[in-house]
């Protein structure tokens, strides 16, 4: 017989007894052409992604990227041989974890000391010059990024490359947690590494990459927007949020909130790099990753101060938080001199920004109500200037918070403000001289918009108005409505809002798309042709679909994700309208508290007559359904031996979704055994029994087939 052109058939380990699935075949059928095709996307993708998230340079639209990314996915699902763990498609391809194992640290990660004056740092440059003994002392300044720092390990790829290996928190500084496939999904952490990259930077493939990784501020804001909608307290600071971000078990989350990493040191062997600190950051720029561009040489403590006024200075703009400024001597041999103490190098130093705080009166404390009826308590506060800006208000949280502040009107408080973030009252300073029980606040009975009862729900801090026509909840439903994050509807603004309310030209969110360019034109400082422009906007946000409407309609505890989640499921308004609790429950995130708020949401006529009107007036209520299918249901899987990119976790995780069962032992019930590398007694057994084998592209192929259909 001839051969084929492809050469000999590789029959050696897997057989295939059943005759859907040839995985061999389909290897060999994966031409060298979509082989090269899927390099090449990958190379590009890592290309375009450095540029994007750490360059801040993007050199290709977004919809650009995403045709790209596509093409490799599609590639990749075809062939999945293809796939390596590598691909810029496998970010967020880990599993759920059920917790986080140990690691232990290389070299331990230590803290630094704090200097909160220029005399505290006067004080540490003449101490490092002393036990410098002569060595050159020059000085790096880095911000002091608001954040958690990680190492993150990298292993040689045999090419001259290497690739992400581990990434693992600070924890105690000698022992973290390996947080690895949550890493992962952050962008700017690469996940390989070229040789060039690596030849450049002038260090050797295997090393440690240590750094912060933060949650930039919309990112934040947009997590506490989603956490108020669904009832929950909001994360304190963006530290926090990337903390806990970072801790969670699902890395589909934490991909979600888009966290960022940026570098600032090297090791090698558990070694710092013997050309310093500035060569250090120099050589993780030509590694790939994200360096802070704010830094500088300094030589004196007058150089120091400088450096530190220009960070304060930027501090409100950078879109991320920082707390200081770390000064770290450059040279390695005279860090060497200077050694550590128990918990901090001597040869660095954090100078930390003091917050910006103020101290005023509280002369009044008002109540807002939000979209959700949720009522907040206010402090009016008498002006003062805060790190730039006059403060004249602070939330005060909730009615717990007033009370456990024991804040008496008068009171003399402390309010901080942080970067962008709304002020906030943090203490009483001094209770005002007859801070009776008359200065005592009571929070309202009544809804401070439309004098209806207020209630508190068990369980909840907040106080919430009963009227589903308050104004103030209309208002707050409007503005939402037209955010950009939901129906966007450039031009929506809170004037527009104010007047389309008073003047009664609309009365919920339905009446948007009844209004005319004539009659927006009527509105104060509005012309023919912002009218016009306003009333496209209005027309375009009917395409918007189904996730966004179901964000604006405002149901509780449905934020973006949920939406998105929940539109993929049920495809239309209409299904999700006549969905059982059980079938709610089945959308991953959907818990019993969710399932209710949606059928409650559903169940009122109000509620429903809202929909009629979208749907009257043309909005899409419509999503693309993801197809989920069973159709491994009732199939019985058994894994052996090593696959070559699948863990054993992640295989099994990926035929549950699909409705399969996985078993650990061979019988005859079991519908395939996927064997790897190394498979011993279950693989003869497999053969024995006459169970069909798969290989894992076979496996991936049967997963194919089913899971993507839609
Ligand atoms: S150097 C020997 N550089 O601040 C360990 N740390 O207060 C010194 N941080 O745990 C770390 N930005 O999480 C260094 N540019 C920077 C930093 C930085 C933020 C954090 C880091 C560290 C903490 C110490």
């Amino acid at each position: 017989m001839a051969k084929p052109f492809w050469g000999e058939l590789d029959t050696t380990r897997v057989c295939c007894a059943h005759p859907i699935i040839l995985p061999m075949d389909e290897r060999r059928k994966a031409d060298s052409a979509s082989a090269g095709r899927a390099e090449k996307l990958r190379a590009d993708l890592r290309r375009h992604e450095h540029l994007y998230y750490v360059m801040d340079a993007p050199e290709i639209t977004d919809a650009a990227y995403d045709a790209l990314m596509n093409e490799l996915k599609r590639l990749e699902a075809e062939h999945p041989e293809l796939v390596t763990p590598d691909s810029p498609t496998q970010r967020v391809g880990g599993k759920p974890a059920e917790g986080f194992k140990k690691a232990p640290h290389s070299r331990p990660m230590l803290s630094l000391d704090n200097a909160y004056s220029a005399e505290e740092l006067a004080d540490w440059d003449r101490r490092v010059r002393e036990l410098a003994g002569g060595l050159p002392v020059e000085y790096t300044a880095e911000l002091k990024l608001d954040g958690l720092s990680v190492a993150l390990r990298y292993v040689a790829t045999g090419d001259g490359g290497a690739r992400l290996f581990a990434g693992i928190t600070r924890g105690d500084g000698q022992t973290g947690e390996d947080v690895t496939s949550n890493i992962r999904t952050i962008r700017s952490v690469p996940l390989t590494i070229s040789a060039e990259r690596v030849k450049k930077a002038g260090v050797p493939p295997a090393f440690e990459v240590r750094g912060e990784a933060v949650m930039p501020e919309a990112g934040f804001l947009r997590l506490n927007e989603e956490r108020e909608q669904q009832g929950l307290p909001a994360a304190v600071n963006p530290r926090n949020a990337a903390a806990g971000t970072l801790r969670t078990l699902e890395p589909s989350i934490v991909a979600q909130r888009r966290l960022d990493f940026y570098a600032y040191f090297l090791l090698v062997d558990g070694e710092y790099l013997a050309q310093g600190q500035s060569a250090t950051l120099d050589a993780l720029t030509a590694l790939g990753f994200r360096v802070n561009p704010h830094r500088g040489r300094v030589h004196s403590v007058q150089d120091m101060v400088k450096f530190i006024d220009a960070a304060e200075g930027q501090r409100a703009t950078l879109g991320y938080e920082i707390d200081g400024v770390v000064l770290k001597v450059d040279a390695h041999t005279t860090q060497q001199r200077l050694g550590y103490t128990g918990r901090a190098p001597r040869w660095a130093i954090a100078y930390k920004f003091t917050a910006k705080s103020g101290e005023t009166e509280v002369r009044e404390i008002t109540v807002q109500v939000g979209r959700t009826g949720k009522l907040t308590p206010v402090a009016e506060l008498k002006p003062v200037f805060i790190g730039g800006t006059t403060v004249s208000r602070a939330t005060l949280h909730n009615a717990d918070f007033i009370e456990r502040l024991g804040l008496r009107l008068g009171d003399t408080v402390k309010v901080e403000r942080g970067g962008d973030v709304i002020p906030k009252v943090v203490e009483v300073v001094k209770h005002a001289e007859d801070s009776g029980e008359k200065r005592r606040f009571v929070f309202p009975s009544k809804c401070p918009a439309c004098g209806s009862d207020v209630v508190r729900a068990e369980g909840e801090v907040d106080y919430r108005c009963v009227n589903a026509d308050c104004p103030a909840k209309l208002r707050e439903t409007l503005l939402h409505f037209g955010r950009r994050e939901v129906m966007n509807i450039e031009g929506l603004g809170e004037a527009v809002v104010q007047q389309l309310l008073e003047r009664g030209m609309v009365h919920g969110v339905a009446g948007l798309y009844k209004l005319t360019v004539e009659q927006l034109a009527e509105l104060d400082r509005f012309a023919k042709k912002s009218a016009a422009a306003l009333a496209e906007e209005i027309e375009q946000s009917k395409k918007a679909g189904l996730a966004r409407v179901l964000m604006g309609l405002g149901i509780r505890f449905v934020g973006e994700r949920t939406a998105e989640l929940l539109a993929e499921e049920f495809g239309s308004i209409d299904a999700l309208m006549a969905a059982s609790t059980e079938e709610l429950e089945r959308v991953e995130e959907v818990g019993p508290r969710i399932s209710q708020a949606i059928l409650q949401f559903f169940a009122q006529e109000k509620n429903r007559e809202l929909v009629e009107s979208l749907r009257a007036a043309n909005v899409d209520m419509t999503a693309e359904k993801k197809q989920r299918s069973a159709q491994l249901a009732g199939l019985t899987f058994v894994l052996t031996g090593t696959l070559p990119t699948l863990t054993r976790d992640e295989a099994k995780r990926r035929i549950e979704a699909a409705g399969g069962k996985t078993a650990g032992s061979v019988s005859k019930k079991t519908s395939y055994v996927v064997a790897g590398e190394e498979a011993g007694s279950k693989l003869d057994k497999a053969r024995e029994l006459k169970v069909p084998l798969l290989d894992e592209a076979g496996l991936m192929k049967l997963l194919e087939a089913t899971t993507e259909a839609g």
